[in-house]
């Protein structure tokens, strides 16, 4: 068949304000800051952190976690092989396209299987994808359960429960580690921004220019 660029009759509309301008405008780059770890490894606490760091710079953020994304978008998935899998594509694609809007997307989901991070890895352009292992060990993230999660792990009533009946695959080669477990949120928080910075994603002294009446 000949190559239209048309598949199932849809096409990609090709947007007049692009990505580049977006980011010029900004004043930084976008691309996804993606945690990955344990239940109660910090992932939440430390992306939600960063983004208040990167806000009183000025920068245009969004994070997406497991909870949020999963009362809505995802309300239909479990914790099945497959069921994850489909999360993160999700999640993955949905990254995709706040990085065409010019914005920093973090991201706070378990992502225990290395192939779906790499699977968004891939879909995404080189450098654009940060992965940030939160290394915690199961002990302190059972000590830290606040939602009694791991309790009802340990008796057998979630099934495939990360880190007791199901795997949690360590990254190889992320971005960064933060070891939350040692290290204090303000110190997770600096290393996340240190490194943002010098990469040129982000310039701490970027402050906005416009002041918003309160
Ligand atoms: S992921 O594995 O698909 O990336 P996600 O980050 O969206 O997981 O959701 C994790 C949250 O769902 C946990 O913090 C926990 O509160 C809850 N949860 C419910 N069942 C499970 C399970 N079987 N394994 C892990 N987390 C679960």
């Amino acid at each position: 068949m000949k190559n239209t660029g048309i598949k199932n009759n849809v096409t990609w509309h090709r947007a007049a304000v692009t990505r580049e301008m977006r980011e010029k405008q900004n004043g930084h780059k976008s691309v996804v800051v993606w945690f990955t770890g344990l239940s109660s490894s910090g992932k939440s606490t430390i992306a939600h952190a960063v983004e208040e760091q990167m806000h009183q710079i000025g920068c245009k953020t969004f994070v997406f976690d497991g909870d949020n994304v999963r009362h809505g978008l995802n309300k239909n998935l479990g914790f099945s092989r497959d069921d994850r899998k489909e999360n993160i594509r999700r999640i993955g694609e949905m990254c995709k396209l706040f990085i065409e809007a010019g914005v920093i997307a973090l991201t706070a989901f378990i992502s225990p299987y290395r192939e779906d991070r790499n699977m968004i890895r891939q879909m995404v352009k080189e450098n654009d994808f940060i992965e940030i292992y939160c290394k915690c060990s199961i002990d302190v993230c059972e000590s830290r359960d606040k939602k009694g999660i791991y309790l009802k792990a340990r008796k057998g009533e979630i099934p495939e429960f990360t880190g007791i009946s199901a795997p949690y695959e360590i990254p190889e080669n992320p971005e960064m580690v933060i070891d939350t477990k040692n290290m204090s949120i303000e110190e997770c928080v600096n290393k996340v921004m240190n490194y943002l910075s010098n990469k040129g994603i982000i310039h701490n002294s970027h402050k906005m220019s416009i002041e918003i009446p309160s």
